[in-house]
Formats: structure tokens, C-alpha cells, sequence
């Protein structure tokens, strides 16, 4: 399924060829990487993503939120070099265990399985990079997304770099402009910032990333002036005051299972979970499209598939440079 709609995209692309404004957002091949890289090496590839994920999403509804940020939190550090996918070992310190993701990424067991799945087809041919890339494209069309081409041959790092992870992942109290700042040293813009915030139609977000919301706003003693005192109140009974933070989870809008434009409608309604997200409503362009976003589910999806292409692309390693790892989780 996942193969044919792929084969009918780039064939629609070929056909309409350079006519297409299209075309410069898909290109055929893209920098060094080629939507046809594992045609011969494994030609089962995508169906083996694409089955595995869904039975992943029919057996936990979260892991489409899950993969996203997993994928995310690859490439924004580094690039798209399944960095974060390694452990520990004694000679490398990995991403999985830094502040931001300990205790809060999810989903890597489902890209183990995939990939030794995707082994038994395909020996040491298709990078973890890439499996992840794709299990994300096809997490975020089966709940509702857009789908979007994915070109092929990232290759594996054989480091990671926790610091990196402590530098380059935004975090949820800092301001719009720290963050945006981070999006572009990627060479991704605002309206990224904007559009990639939207995955947080998806998913939960637990009591630490938005308790200093709750109680005592930034020493005022009184709750964040920007959060919808309905959604205040159930925030409160889900982790409350003086209470250590914990593990609690609240979902990021009122269908963390689907894609949709919700994301967007609430900002408007100072439903926004965190403060990061809520922030946007803070400068006046950013603003201006989550307006867009909330009136236009159709081009919410549209935009986000097109900047997740982008962020898809980041830093990749290609020809000789990293490896193809055996295991996702250590290096050869
Ligand atoms: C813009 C800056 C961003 C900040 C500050 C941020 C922060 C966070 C935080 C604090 C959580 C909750 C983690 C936890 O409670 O364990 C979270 C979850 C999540 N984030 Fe972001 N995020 C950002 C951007 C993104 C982007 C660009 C994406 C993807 C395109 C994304 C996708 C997700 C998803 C899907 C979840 C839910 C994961 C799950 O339920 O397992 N986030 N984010
Ligand atoms: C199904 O999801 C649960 C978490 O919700 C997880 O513990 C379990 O390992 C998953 N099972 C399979 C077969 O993926
Ligand atoms: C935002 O960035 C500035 C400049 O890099 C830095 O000094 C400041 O500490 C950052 N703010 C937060 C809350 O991280």
C-alpha cells in the first residue's frame, strides 16, 4: 500500500515534472539521498515499516506521538543519524539517558523490532536512520496525517553526544525566540517552529513540563495568566501543589491518538499545555499562522508533512561517512 502510493506519487511527479511547484519540495533525488536507494538492496523495505508500525499504534495508540519525538530528537541533535537510538556502553555515552529524553522518550523497543525484522530480509542494508525516518512518515499518515515521500540512505553515526542533546533540544521553559534560534542554526525557520509544534497534536506530556504553570508562575504565586482556567483546574488535580512532580501525564489536546488541527484551535483558547506552545501566540507572525493552522486543518497537514521533509533531511550521513548498524541500539 504504502509502496504503490509512493510509486504513483513519484510517477504523478514525473509526469508533471519541472510544471510542478511541487517538485521543488520533492525532488527525485534529494542532496544524496534517493527515494529509490533501497529499490534493489530491499524492495520490501517500506511495507515491513509500514505493517510494523501500525501493528505498533493498534497495540498502543501513543506510539505514533512516540515516534515523532523520537525522530525528532534524532535530527534536531546532530541530524538524522539514529544517535539517539544508542545505549550506554562503557566507551560511549548515549542521547537515550540525557535530561531531556531519560524517562520520557518512547518507542525504541518498536524501532529494534522493526529493524530485526527488516535484517532477516536485508542484512546490514538499511540504517537505523532511515527505519526511523520512515516509521515516523508512516505513524504520522496513519493517524490522520499527510503522507509525504521519504528519500533514502541516511547512514548510522558511531557516536553520540549527550552535550549536544543538553544544547540543541528546545526546552518547554524557555522563550520563543531561544527556540526559534535553535530551529534555524538547523536551517529551519519560524514558520517550522510553527508548523512542527503541531506534532504536539499527538501525544501526553507529563506534571514536570508544565507544573511551574500551575500554581506558582514565575514567583507570582498565582497560576500562569495564559491558561484556560477549566483546563487549569484538571491540570491541578493531576498534579498538585507541593507534591513532588510526577509521573501523571496530560494529554496534549483533547485527541492525543489523532492528527488533527486541535493543537491550533486551543492556543487560541489559551489551551496551549505548555508554555512553549502557548509562547506562539506571543509574537504576532507566529500567531498569524497558528490562526491559519486552526481555520485550515487541510493546510496544517499539508505544511507539516513538507517541514517534516525538512526536518527529515538535517545533517544526514551519506555514502561512506557512519554505517549501516547491525543492531540500533550499539555500533558495529
Ligand atoms: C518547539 C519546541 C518543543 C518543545 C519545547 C517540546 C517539548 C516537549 C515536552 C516537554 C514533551 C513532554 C515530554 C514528557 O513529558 O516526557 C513533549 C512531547 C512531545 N513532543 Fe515536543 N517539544 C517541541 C517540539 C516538538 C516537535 C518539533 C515535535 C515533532 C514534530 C514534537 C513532538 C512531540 C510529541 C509527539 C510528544 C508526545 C510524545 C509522547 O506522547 O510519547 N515536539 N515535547
Ligand atoms: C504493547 O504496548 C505495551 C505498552 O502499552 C507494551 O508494554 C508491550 O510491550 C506492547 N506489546 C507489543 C507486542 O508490542
Ligand atoms: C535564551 O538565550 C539567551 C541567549 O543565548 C540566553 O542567555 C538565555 O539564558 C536563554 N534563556 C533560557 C531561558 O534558556
Amino acid at each position: 500500500m504504502a509502496q504503490k502510493l509512493f510509486l504513483c506519487l513519484t510517477f504523478t511527479l514525473f509526469l508533471l515534472g519541472p510544471l510542478s511547484p511541487f517538485i521543488y519540495k520533492y525532488p527525485l533525488v534529494y542532496g544524496q539521498l534517493d527515494y529509490n536507494f533501497y529499490a534493489q538492496s530491499c524492495p520490501y523495505l517500506l511495507n515491513i515499516v509500514r505493517y510494523n508500525v501500525l501493528s505498533a499504534i493498534r497495540n498502543d495508540t501513543r506510539m505514533a506521538a512516540s515516534l515523532l519525538r523520537l525522530h525528532f530528537h534524532d535530527c534536531i541533535v546532530n541530524g538524522c543519524d539514529a544517535s539517539v537510538l544508542l545505549d550506554d556502553t562503557k566507551d560511549l555515552t548515549g542521547e537515550k539517558n540525557a535530561p531531556p529524553n531519560r524517562n520520557s522518550l518512547r518507542g525504541f523497543e518498536v524501532i529494534d523490532n522493526i529493524k530485526a525484522v527488516v535484517e532477516r530480509f536485508c542484512p546490514s542494508t538499511v540504517s537505523c536512520a532511515d527505519i526511523l525516518t520512515l516509521a515516523t512518515r508512516d505513524a504520522v499518515s496513519l493517524v490522520g496525517g499527510t503522507y509525504w515521500p521519504v528519500p533514502l540512505g541516511r547512514r548510522d553515526s558511531t557516536t553520540a553526544s549527550l552535550t549536544a542533546v543538553l544544547q540543541q533540544i528546545p526546552s518547554p521553559f524557555e522563550p520563543l525566540q531561544n527556540i526559534t534560534a535553535k530551529f534555524t542554526s538547523k536551517g529551519l525557520d519560524l514558520k517550522d517552529v510553527v508548523v512542527l509544534s503541531g506534532g504536539h497534536t499527538l501525544g501526553f506530556a507529563q506534571c514536570f513540563a508544565f507544573k511551574g504553570r500551575l500554581f506558582n508562575f514565575q514567583g507570582s504565586g498565582k497560576p500562569d495568566p495564559a491558561l484556560d482556567s477549566s483546563l487549569l483546574s484538571n491540570l491541578r488535580s493531576l498534579c498538585p501543589d507541593g507534591d513532588a512532580p510526577n509521573s501523571n501525564v496530560a494529554p496534549f489536546d483533547t485527541s492525543p491518538t489523532m492528527f488533527d488541527n486541535a493543537y491550533y484551535t486551543n492556543l487560541r483558547s489559551n489551551a496551549g499545555l505548555l508554555e512553549s506552545d502557548q509562547a506562539l501566540m506571543g509574537d504576532p507572525l507566529a500567531a498569524a499562522m497558528v490562526y491559519s493552522y486552526s481555520m485550515n486543518p487541510r493546510l496544517f497537514s499539508f505544511d507539516f508533512a513538507a517541514s517534516m521533509s525538512k526536518l527529515g533531511n538535517i545533517g544526514v550521513l551519506t555514502g561512506k561517512n557512519g554505517e549501516i548498524r547491525k543492531k540500533c541500539g550499539s555500533v558495529n
